[in-house]
């Protein structure tokens, strides 16, 4: 088998979309007819502010950062109506899937999008003017629909980041995995080797866990600087848990 047949992206359909209904849509242009990709994982998440933060790290500080925010997290598409708060988190896997879900996806930029890539997805987004408390303009959120990883290293940590391995089929993973020797808890924003009242447990002894999280949770456990932050790992394992990790 070639192994670029086991090149993998994540898609995001974003909370625009879901509302627009246009789910379908996507879905059938991302379809394996159209781009000759397979679907590895897919879910609805109820996206929180950890993994909203984590998946746009790269655009911390920027000026649209707290809209994008609110926009992935569904506040902005569902202001009155918390429980229709969702995305669609997908990984998509064969030769050459980022490229191929970039290009039908299109530019950021939606009236660009429809300028230079009529057809596209993201053609069918909008842009809404981001304002401070006096209304004056200071840049535009993006509306786009879909987000799709850009590099192969993009790839490779938003999968890791939204997905567990015990998400993917065994034979469809594409990073390393391994098994936890360890209990791993997590409360108050840090990591416990032990059980304590309101802690969730993250992993036990048996469980798969993607290799490189097992090696930031054993950095922090015995003090060292991990290479990601132990948010990063953690987003994952609070998806559509209990309401308080919202
Ligand atoms: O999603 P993509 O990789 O094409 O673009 P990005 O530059 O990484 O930005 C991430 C997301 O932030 C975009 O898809 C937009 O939804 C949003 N964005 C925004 O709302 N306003 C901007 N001025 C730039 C980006
Ligand atoms: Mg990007």
């Amino acid at each position: 088998m070639d192994p670029r047949e086991f090149e993998q992206t994540l898609v995001l359909i974003k909370p625009d979309a879901l509302k627009n209904s246009l789910t379908g849509y996507v879905l059938s242009q991302l379809s394996e007819f159209h781009t000759g990709l397979r679907f590895a994982g897919a879910k609805i998440v109820h996206v929180s502010r950890m993994l909203a933060e984590e998946h746009y790290a790269e655009h911390r500080g920027k000026v649209f950062f707290q809209s994008l925010l609110d926009y992935i997290m569904g506040c902005s598409h569902y202001p009155d109506e918390p429980w229709k708060r969702r995305v669609i988190a997908l990984v998509y896997q064969g030769h050459h899937a980022i490229q191929k879900i970039r290009a039908i996806s299109g530019p950021t930029n939606p009236h660009e999008a429809r300028v230079k890539k009529p057809g596209c997805i993201r053609a069918l987004g909008t842009v809404v003017p981001i304002k401070d408390a006096a209304g004056t303009v200071l840049d535009e959120r993006m509306d786009n629909l879909i987000h799709a990883s850009a590099t192969v290293a993009d790839a490779e940590r938003e999968i890791k980041l939204w997905f567990k391995p015990s998400d993917i089929p065994p034979l469809m993973r594409a990073y390393p995995t391994e098994i936890s020797q360890e209990h791993y808890y997590f409360k108050e924003n840090k990591l416990l080797l032990q059980h304590e009242p309101e802690s969730v447990c993250l992993l036990a002894p048996g469980n798969v866990a993607w290799a490189s999280d097992l090696a930031v949770l054993r950095a922090i456990a015995s003090g060292k600087t991990p290479s990601a932050t132990l948010q990063s790992v953690v987003a994952k394992y609070l998806i559509n848990e209990d309401v308080r990790y919202y």
